[in-house]
């Protein structure tokens, strides 16, 4: 559920209309509903209340410093996989000891900055990274926290994009070398083994994947627990899929009961990693119609939001609906279908196909939902189009979050 409504056949976000937050900042322009994104955060943390969880949110969902501070001030830690998310996350108010470090390409820099700013854990990837970890670590004479990201090649019935717990991915360590691994890290005195995780992929539906690498987690678990290793935590990843057309995703509570069922019985404290099912819903793309063309085959709407924007579609095809602001524009009566486009240059700039629009006309706005994660945080500046501006509403209240980039701004850095 979320706080995007029409009233009086207009599209509102909470108390504010979508009219008037275009007009005073214009277009294309990110929205952000504050009342759903606390309710989102409350559901989960409930769902998980009997079991003791830490969630992290997944960073690179939504970004945006003031967005997260909202999250952080829920108790939520940070799921990181660069050191700019880090300085987000510390910049937000996020508690450094809630922050594990995931990616498959941590430089010894960046694992030295996150050593230094006291995080949780860094969830080690590669056997690589395990050496450079624990040479930063001795050269600080320290031991660092790691957890080992275990690929348990299952796969997660989605986007073969956004599917990471398959061996034929980059991602995580296969589990051949666990065993030898865990003996190996016994022996090292600058790491101590507090967690196990993984992450296997993301926008799932169904719960038999989750199920299944919980096990794998629980099976390793016990193997290190039994080996005398110090083991804290299982960290389960994030993926739990939204509706953004038909779809029918799990309710938190079976995504909860799942989880907890697999690793109660190792006393284990459970890790989650939330991104989408947290930010997707809290978020739309303001887009202002530019104009309408035909070919002889289609129809086109072209709006002023493109790719740049929302990269979605265009990267995973993935759908997202699209709505007019004026609900009168919605209907059969005159209604045609059309393809909506964006004005950069790459037939792949086609935010939805086939979509259904009354009349529309230049200077009609539109809306497209469920733009809240890997919307605004994929965003570019691809042929030279600024990024646009954010707004978190909160009941009646409008909050610049995030100001139009400048033309100026895309090449400050060049040298000329
Ligand atoms: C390591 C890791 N954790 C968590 C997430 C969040 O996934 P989601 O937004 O599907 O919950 C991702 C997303 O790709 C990820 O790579």
């Amino acid at each position: 559920l979320d706080y995007f409504n029409y009233k009086n056949g207009e599209a509102f976000c909470e108390d504010v209309s979508l009219t008037s937050l275009a007009s005073q900042y214009d277009t294309p322009l990110y929205v952000y509903s504050k009342a759903t994104l606390l309710r989102h955060c409350k559901n989960l943390l409930d769902a998980f209340k009997d079991y003791p969880t830490l969630a992290c949110f997944a960073v690179k969902a939504n970004s945006n410093i003031s967005y997260l501070s909202e999250i952080f001030k829920c108790g939520f830690g940070a799921d990181i996989v660069s050191i700019g998310e880090l300085e987000r996350a510390l910049n937000a108010g996020c508690d450094p000891k809630k922050i594990v470090y995931s990616g498959v390409g941590k430089k010894p820099e960046d694992l030295e900055q996150a050593l230094n700013r006291g995080i949780l854990s860094f969830n080690v990837e590669s056997a690589f990274e395990l050496d450079l970890v624990e040479q930063i670590a001795a050269k600080k004479n320290v031991a660092a926290n790691i957890s080992l990201r275990i690929n348990p090649n299952i796969d997660a019935k989605t986007n073969p994009k956004i599917s990471t717990g398959l061996n034929t991915t980059k991602f995580g360590l296969s589990e051949n070398i666990i065993e030898a691994m865990l003996i190996d890290i016994k022996k090292r005195q600058h790491l101590r083994l507090t967690g196990l995780a993984c992450h296997i992929g993301s926008q799932m539906i169904g719960l038999g994947p989750v199920k299944a690498a919980a096990q794998r987690l629980v099976f390793w678990a016990k193997k290190a627990l039994a080996l005398g290793l110090p083991l804290e935590n299982i960290d389960m990843g994030g993926g739990l899929g939204i509706r953004y057309d038909s779809e029918n995703p799990p309710e938190l509570a079976d995504y909860a009961r799942t989880l907890i069922c697999e690793v109660k019985p190792t006393n284990l404290k459970l890790l989650i990693e939330p991104g989408r099912v947290i930010a997707g819903n809290t978020g739309v793309l303001l887009s202002k119609v530019i104009g309408v063309k035909a070919t002889p085959e289609k129809n086109f709407l072209v709006i002023d939001a493109a790719m740049t924007e929302l990269l979605r579609p265009a990267m995973y095809a993935a759908f997202h609906d699209i709505l007019p602001v004026k609900a009168a524009r919605i209907g059969k009566k005159n209604s045609r279908t059309f393809d909506v486009v964006g004005p950069v240059c790459e037939t792949s700039d086609l935010l939805g196909e086939g979509r259904s629009f009354e009349n529309p006309a230049a200077g009609d706005l539109v809306y497209v939902r469920g733009a809240g994660a890997y919307g605004f945080s994929m965003s570019s500046n691809y042929n030279t189009r600024p990024r646009v501006a954010e707004v978190m509403v909160d009941g009646s209240k409008a909050t610049l979050i995030r100001r139009r980039e400048k033309l100026a701004d895309l090449w400050r850095e060049e040298i000329f």
